[in-house]
This record gives structure tokens, C-alpha cells and sequence, in this order.
């Protein structure tokens, strides 16, 4: 059974290979007491590592302890294995003016700008810590989250969560690229965990580049997008549309300019009347890092299908999880960029958001956020 260490330099669940299921959960803290929210932080630490090692949340078990007291495991993990599981911890801008940690906030952490098109349900967005659980079992990844929000019960709530399967990504070279809901391969041009060197650009906090940043060195940002996608309508346009709305091919994920799935697409190609084989104003064309100032994400994202709407439209899409070395440069420029001007737009509604700032990893014997508080 697959297991993931859960001490190191980085957190893990970011470089990790993309388990096939998530699930991510934001929470509001109840208290202003900076010692009660240490101590949950702490405790969240020990459980982590218990956790993803495949044991119980706590050293009694689903069984174990007293039989008038709650269990301090729930027990829906009892046989199964870890799974892969990781947990990986981020604070949300709003939590620092609550503790007196406002000098302590990154400029990169302010809440993301609304964007052109933007249908944000503030039910769905936005929260003062989050927790993303990715495991190959969703009951494992589910699991995790219960006990978490068990152990913070009085200090902080679930405002919060998403399920997700399939994973929209790869986030290593040894995984073939699964697809979205849309049917295309998704993470054919995603950073890779064999690139510590893009890692390093594009998605870790370096030293020394914000003196209030110095306790996240290590860490990241994330971006959580819930998007929905207007599946009914994409599934009434043509083969043609969908290619050059994306601008790769469906089978096999190909740029339109030529080549196989892992061929640099050539935006200057054309094809009869002169007409470019890669529309400037498809998804690839816009989101690749040579109209991005070479900016590249690490994509991590899930599909989910939340039921069906009354008028029986699928409530699916893709829920958008991006880690960033900074959302400024790496997230803003280009969703802005995006939502006016690419031809997927009009498949999508972005319905939930938010932007945390992911933790460092932690080292045996430390906790989490014991480089913040
Ligand atoms: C690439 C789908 C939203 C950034 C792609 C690809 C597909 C795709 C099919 C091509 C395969 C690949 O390289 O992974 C979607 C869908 C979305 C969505 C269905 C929404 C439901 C976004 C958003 C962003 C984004 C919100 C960032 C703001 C990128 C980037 C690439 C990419 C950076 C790689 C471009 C390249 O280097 O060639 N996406 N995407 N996508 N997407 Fe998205």
C-alpha cells in the first residue's frame, strides 16, 4: 500500500504524483485565542502524520479507548489501506489581522481580484485555514477530513469542502495524462515533480524575496478555482469547436500545429488561408507560458459532479487547484487574461475561490505553523 512520507522540506501533496481523489475542506477559526489555535495546529500535526501513515487519528483508535468516551478515531478507515494519502495545510488572508499577525502578511496573500465573469458563491469560497486530502480511496481522503474538523471541534468549522475524482493532472512523467469532464487529456503541460528546477521557479517561496514571507519559505500559494462547466451545451458542439476552443486535439492531446501529445505547439503555424492551426484565442494558446511572461502553474486539480440541478443539468466541472510561487505573477495575470478573451469562457462559470498560504513542511518534532505563530 502506498505511503508518502509526511516530514520534510516541502509539504507533501503538492510534488506528490496526483492521487486520483480529493478532498479539500475550508475552515473558519471560532476563536481569536492565538495559544488555542496553536495547540489545534499542533494536534493537527500529530494526526497528520498518524494519518497518512495509514493509522488511526488518535493512539486509542476507533476502538480502543474508553467505551464511555468518543472514540478518537471515527473508525471508516478500519481495514483499508493509506491509500497515498496526503494532507497538506494553508492559512487564508484573513485570519492574520484577527491575531495580531497583520505585519506578518505577505503582500502576495490579499484576497484575489473578482474577474471578468465571476459567479462566486461566497458559501463556496474563501476561509481562514485550509486542509487538501488527496488519497487513491475517497472514504480514506473523506476520513481524514472528519477527523480533522472532530479534532478542531470549539476552535475552528467546516465552511466548506469539495470532493473530487479524476484527477485533471500529472504531476509526474510517470503518469499517463487523465481528463477532464470535458474529455480532453488535462496536464499534458503541467509542472512535473521530476522539474525541481521549474519547482523552484515557478511554484516553492525562496528566501529573501519579502521580509513577510520569511516564515513561509519553503511553502507556496494556493489558488482554489470551483468551475463549472456547461457540460449540456459542450456536448452539443462539434468536434471541430472543442478542438479549437482548446486548441489540442481530443484523442491524443496533440497541439493542433502538429506532433504528438508532448510536441511544443507552434502558435505561428498555418494552415489553407493562412488561418493559424492553433487559434490565438483557444485555452492552450492563452494559458501557455510564451503569453504568460513564461510564468508555468502546478496544477493539481480534481473533476467533481455534485449531482444534478433541478432542470437536470449536471452540476460537474472542474474544481481548480494551482500552486504558485506567487499568485501575483503566476495566477492573476493570467486568469485575467482568460476571462476575457478565451474561447473556453464560454463553457464555464467559476462559482467558488480562494488563496492560502501553503505552510513549509515540517520537520520530525515540529508542528504546523510553528514558523508563524
Ligand atoms: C492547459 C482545460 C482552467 C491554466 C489546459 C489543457 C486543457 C485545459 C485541456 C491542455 C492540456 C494541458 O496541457 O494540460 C481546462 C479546463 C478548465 C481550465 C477544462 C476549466 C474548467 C484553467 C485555468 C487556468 C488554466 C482557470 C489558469 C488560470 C492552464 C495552463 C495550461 C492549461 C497554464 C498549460 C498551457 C501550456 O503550457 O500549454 N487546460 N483548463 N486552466 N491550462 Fe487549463
Amino acid at each position: 500500500a502506498r505511503t508518502y512520507p509526511f516530514h520534510g522540506a516541502h509539504q507533501a501533496g503538492i510534488a506528490t504524483p496526483a492521487q486520483d481523489r480529493l478532498h479539500f475542506a475550508a475552515f473558519d477559526v471560532l476563536t481569536d485565542d492565538r495559544a488555542k489555535l496553536a495547540r489545534l495546529l499542533r494536534a493537527w500535526t500529530t494526526a497528520a502524520a498518524r494519518l497518512t501513515q495509514g493509522l488511526a487519528a488518535g493512539e486509542q483508535g476507533p476502538t480502543g479507548g474508553s467505551y464511555q468516551a468518543p472514540p478518537d478515531d471515527t473508525g471508516e478507515a478500519i481495514g483499508l489501506p493509506p491509500s497515498g494519502l496526503t494532507l497538506t495545510f494553508g492559512v487564508g488572508p484573513a485570519l492574520f489581522d484577527r491575531f495580531g499577525l497583520g505585519q506578518r502578511r505577505p503582500e502576495a496573500l490579499t484576497p484575489l481580484p473578482a474577474f471578468p465573469g465571476d459567479a462566486l458563491d461566497p458559501d463556496r469560497s474563501d476561509g481562514d485555514l485550509c486542509v487538501q486530502a488527496c488519497a487513491d480511496d475517497p472514504q480514506v481522503a473523506v476520513h481524514a477530513i472528519r477527523n480533522l474538523a472532530r479534532i478542531g471541534m470549539g476552535t475552528v468549522s467546516v465552511r466548506w469542502s469539495q470532493l473530487g475524482f479524476g484527477r485533471t493532472s500529472s504531476t509526474s512523467t510517470a503518469q499517463p495524462t487523465p481528463r477532464n469532464m470535458f474529455g480532453f487529456k488535462d496536464g499534458t503541460a503541467n509542472l512535473k515533480a521530476e522539474e525541481p528546477d521549474l519547482l523552484d521557479r515557478h511554484v516553492w517561496v525562496p528566501a529573501g524575496r519579502d521580509p513577510r514571507e520569511d516564515w513561509l519559505v519553503g511553502g507556496s500559494y494556493l489558488v482554489a478555482r470551483r468551475i463549472n462547466m456547461t457540460i449540456e451545451t459542450w456536448d452539443r458542439t462539434s468536434l471541430a469547436e472543442q478542438e479549437r476552443v482548446i486548441g489540442r486535439s481530443k484523442a491524443e492531446g496533440a497541439p493542433l500545429s502538429g506532433g504528438d501529445e508532448f510536441a511544443a505547439p507552434d502558435f505561428a503555424a498555418a494552415g489553407r488561408g493562412g488561418l493559424p492551426l492553433i487559434d490565438p484565442r483557444s485555452h492552450v494558446a492563452l494559458a501557455h507560458p510564451d503569453a504568460n511572461d513564461g510564468v508555468q502553474l502546478l496544477r493539481r486539480g480534481y473533476n467533481f459532479v455534485d449531482g444534478s440541478t433541478r432542470l437536470g443539468r449536471l452540476d460537474a466541472g472542474l474544481f481548480f487547484l494551482a500552486f504558485v510561487t506567487d499568485p501575483r505573477t503566476h495566477f492573476i495575470p493570467m486568469q485575467t487574461r482568460l476571462a476575457s478573451r478565451d474561447a473556453l469562457q464560454e463553457y464555464l462559470r467559476h462559482t467558488g475561490s480562494g488563496l492560502w498560504a501553503v505552510l513549509p513542511g515540517v520537520n520530525e518534532g515540529g508542528w504546523l505553523g510553528e514558523t508563524l505563530l
